[in-house]
């Protein structure tokens, strides 16, 4: 059953997308082994029940040839006309160093290829290094392959709100992709308001913590490092550790327990539903392992209920106790440098 209209968002005149993408970090290895037409099969079971919009990169294992995969299947079932429906969003993740037209050409071909598509729906730039200012010629490249067709739109992530800025005075960006959940509220401080401003979006990762922010967790004692088996687990209680330790972490699930309680729904869903409701905020991506693990039908719960003033003060008390992030490491995507 698709998801009521709430589910969908408007990401640029020619793509609608669902609010809720699907990750495909989390079919890279460092998650677990992926059986890959087991993984390819589960596609459908997204598609089908409303989740067409996939987020992923070229260095993400397989993703990119399982795009291309769940493509050619998708076609062969149900014909080429409805492989519009589905929405594809890889990022370029090069190493620093002189950015040539033919070294930006190829990387891109790779992904066109691999994708099995003529043009890539969204293509976003990541780049390690702002002291190596070579990251603007790859954009005007990417801009240029753009204008030939290759590329439908651009976007970033990662990117702080300076560099943000900077790129957006040359090129135009629809996007920027950043850490953003309950306890990472960085692109609250600067981020958010610079793209209302100049209408581009902020898509969310990391809204469940790797699966942390769950019940799963809640009252559990703090996980030691063996424990955490994936590499989102591990991140994302980095993370925790940096903004306030594992006790007020407790503090804040019991606190999200009740209000999905009162709700009907679960801890996750309030997680992600505070994220969705934020300003620029277009969609919160939900890392998927594909054949593995599914939370399918609990993830489109998100898109039935809406968080009250009082739920959100609630929230806000306890967060309130926490560290300053954007003090502790900066703002977006300086965690990477
Ligand atoms: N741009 C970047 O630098 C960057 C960085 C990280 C991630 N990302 C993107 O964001 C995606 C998300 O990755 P993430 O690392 O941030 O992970 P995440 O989405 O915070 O966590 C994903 C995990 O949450 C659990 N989960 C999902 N739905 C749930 C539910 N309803 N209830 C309870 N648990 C649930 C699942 O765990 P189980 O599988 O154990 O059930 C899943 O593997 C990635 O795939 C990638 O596309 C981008």
């Amino acid at each position: 059953m698709e998801p009521a209209e709430p589910s969908r968002y408007q990401f640029t005149p020619d793509l609608r997308i669902c609010r809720i993408l699907n990750g495909m970090w989390q079919v890279s290895g460092a998650h677990g082994y992926i059986e890959p037409a087991r993984a390819v099969e589960e596609m459908f079971a997204y598609h089908n029940a409303g989740f067409t919009t996939w987020d992923l990169a070229d260095h993400y294992g397989p993703a990119e040839d399982l795009i291309g995969n769940f493509r050619r299947q998708f076609a062969a079932r149900h014909g080429v006309d409805r492989l519009s429906e589905i929405q594809a969003f890889t990022k370029w993740v090069p190493a620093p160093g002189r950015m040539t037209r033919r070294l930006v050409d190829d990387a891109i071909g790779i992904s066109l290829s691999r994708m099995g598509v003529e043009c890539l729906d969204l293509l976003q730039f990541h780049w390690w290094d702002y002291k190596d200012a070579n990251y603007l010629d790859a954009l005007e490249h990417l801009a240029k392959l753009q204008h030939e067709g290759k590329i439908r739109h651009l976007a970033l992530t990662n990117f702080d709100t300076e560099r943000l800025g900077l790129i957006a005075d040359r090129i135009p960006v629809v996007s920027n992709q950043v850490q953003y959940s309950l306890i990472d509220r960085r692109p609250e401080i600067r981020m958010a308001s610079f793209c209302r401003e100049h209408a581009i979006s902020l898509l969310a990762y990391g809204t469940l913590l790797g699966g942390l922010l769950s019940e799963r967790y809640l009252g559990s004692p703090e996980p030691r490092r063996p424990e955490l088996n994936t590499a989102s687990l591990q991140k994302y209680k980095n993370m925790i550790d940096a903004w306030g330790g594992w006790t007020l972490f407790q503090q804040l699930l019991a606190v999200l327990r009740q209000i999905a309680d009162k709700h009907r729904v679960s801890i996750a869903n309030v997680g992600v539903r505070y994220i969705l409701d934020r300003p620029a905020v277009a969609g919160v991506i939900i890392g998927a392992r594909l054949g593995v693990a599914q939370h399918i039908a609990a993830n489109a719960r998100v898109f039935g209920f809406a968080l009250d003033p009082g739920d959100v003060a609630t929230i806000e008390e306890v967060l309130a106790k926490a560290r300053d992030l954007m003090q502790v490491i900066g703002d977006c995507g300086d965690e990477y440098r």
